[in-house]
């Protein structure tokens, strides 16, 4: 590539500092020219650690006014349609982290909106691109392991889940925060989609959070049917986080 990608994070947390530091720091092809963060310290605070490039407060601002070609969205999962949406209609392409949005009639509206627009949008699963998920993708497409009948998965939630994963309203808790992975791995591994899909979940380890979260559970079994024929079966939990 001979012109390098100019990209704006929207959403400087964990996630967004994550792709922050990489495209900073170990992409070449890639110049991160402005962060937006709709808590001002945070953006601040993202701008000083990436060099003092430019920050903004509202991401309609950023997408409009910074000069980036592309945006990469980290922020929580119910501002992902809106975002990726208002940067698609002004030709961005997009990273949007996983999980892609909050019901499938916004996934489907991210969909049409970046093709109309000629955007690419691209989701945040990165198991897609880990050397021991590709190399199982490899053995089970050379058959070393025979017919693929069942695909069993165990995932914990590798940090402590912030206060906006528990509130229904702004995520759908670990099924999609850390279930999502597993449900695109199962769809990569079985090359299927899903026929039918049963549940069972409960708030178990965050007592202190039912008052104020009574939709929220912190540990989830699913098992699932591919159109194929191939079942899942996933268990996901998330760390506990305590107020
Ligand atoms: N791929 C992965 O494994 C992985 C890991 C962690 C998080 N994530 C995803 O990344 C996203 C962010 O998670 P996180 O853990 O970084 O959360 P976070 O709470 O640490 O960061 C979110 C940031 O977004 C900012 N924000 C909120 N609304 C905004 C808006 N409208 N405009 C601009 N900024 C806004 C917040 O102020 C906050 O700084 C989520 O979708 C999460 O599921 C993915």
């Amino acid at each position: 590539m001979k012109t390098k990608v100019k990209l704006c994070i929207i959403g400087s947390g964990r996630a967004g500092m994550i792709h922050a530091r990489n495209f900073h720091y170990k992409i070449p092809q890639a110049e991160v020219i402005a962060i937006s963060d709709m808590c001002v310290e945070t953006a601040k605070s993202a701008s000083v650690e990436l060099d003092g490039i430019p920050y903004y407060c509202d991401y309609l601002e950023a997408i409009e006014k910074s000069g980036a070609n592309a945006v990469v969205i980290a922020t929580p999962t119910k501002y992902h349609c809106e975002i990726a949406v208002a940067a698609a209609k002004r030709g961005l392409h997009i990273f949007c982290e996983k999980p892609m949005a909050m019901d499938t009639y916004e996934c489907e509206q991210m969909i049409r909106v970046a093709k109309e627009n000629n955007v690419i949008l691209q989701i945040g699963f990165m198991r897609r691109s880990f050397k021991d998920f590709i190399h199982a993708k490899e053995m089970i497409d050379s058959g070393a392991i025979g017919k693929i009948v069942t695909i069993r998965s165990l995932t914990r939630g590798p940090s402590t889940p912030h206060e906006w994963m528990y509130d229904i309203r702004k995520s759908n808790g670990p099924l999609a925060e850390v279930n999502s992975h597993d449900i695109d791995a199962l769809r990569w591994f079985s090359e299927s989609e899903p026929e039918s899909v049963y549940a069972l979940g409960g708030n178990y380890r965050c007592p202190d959070a039912k008052n104020k979260y009574p939709d929220f559970y912190d540990t989830v079994v699913m098992n699932i049917k591919m159109k194929n024929g191939v079942i899942g079966c996933n268990m996901a939990m998330m760390l506990v986080w305590r107020y």
